[in-house]
């Protein structure tokens, strides 16, 4: 099997069930991974429940007041997501009549939304063949390949999404973006990875070279 198809298959075998991952809904895809972005999935699961609950589309989402979301937002920290995700929903209430987009194209253009964000509600939620380069995805490719240019430099991130935008599986796009960052997150750690069992480490170059503790490359800014 090559990279991907063996990323897939341990995914399917070890995948953590959250319910963000049971749903093609672009609006629940967005408000995870907004919620997501520098929060552990521990401490935004049951935001993202009281979130969802309490606004199930981006209508209601965005004909909430600012104070109401801010008070729903506490104890998540980074309070200007949350003032940004009220711009976004009612941006996308006056463009798109209240219906979430979910293609990359549309959401690029919304303000609040990042190249991530737009590849993870149109891989998710459309199946839309874009790769997601996240944190995870970083240490998983520089590690697997080799890669020592910094992941936060210019020409590193650009080097990064080519690799990234050459792996993805282009029949399921999706699936393979959820792998890619659910490897990264449970086994291809960022310390004391599980190389014991990984199914990929044969090919992983840092393996090989005994680089696993070295890459990805940062620079310290
Ligand atoms: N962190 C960011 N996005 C995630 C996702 N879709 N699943 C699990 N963890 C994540």
């Amino acid at each position: 099997m090559n990279f991907t198809d063996e990323l897939v298959q341990w995914y399917l075998n070890n995948k953590r069930d959250l319910p963000w991952r049971n749903t093609t809904d672009p609006y629940v895809i967005w408000l995870s991974e907004i919620i997501l972005q520098q929060t552990r999935v521990e401490q935004g699961m049951p935001y993202f429940y009281r979130f969802l609950e309490k606004y199930p589309n981006v209508s209601s989402f965005a004909a909430a007041h600012e104070d109401e979301i801010l008070k729903l937002w506490q104890g998540l920290g980074y309070y200007s997501r949350g003032r940004n995700m009220l711009k976004t929903a009612q941006l996308v209430q006056e463009l798109h009549s209240g219906r979430f987009p979910d293609s990359y194209d549309e959401l690029i253009k919304l303000k609040g939304i990042g190249e991530y964000t737009a590849a993870a509600i149109a891989s998710f939620a459309a199946n839309e063949a874009k790769a997601v380069v996240d944190g995870n995805v970083y240490r998983v490719l520089a590690r697997y390949l080799g890669i020592y240019e910094p992941i936060n430099s210019t020409g590193g991130k650009k080097t990064f999404q080519k690799v990234a935008d050459d792996f993805l599986n282009k029949k399921f796009p999706g699936l393979h973006n959820q792998a890619m960052m659910e490897f990264g997150a449970m086994l291809c750690k960022p310390k004391n990875p599980n190389c014991g069992i990984c199914p990929i480490r044969a090919g992983c170059v840092a393996f090989k070279t005994n680089a696993v503790a070295t890459l990805p490359v940062k620079l310290k800014t």
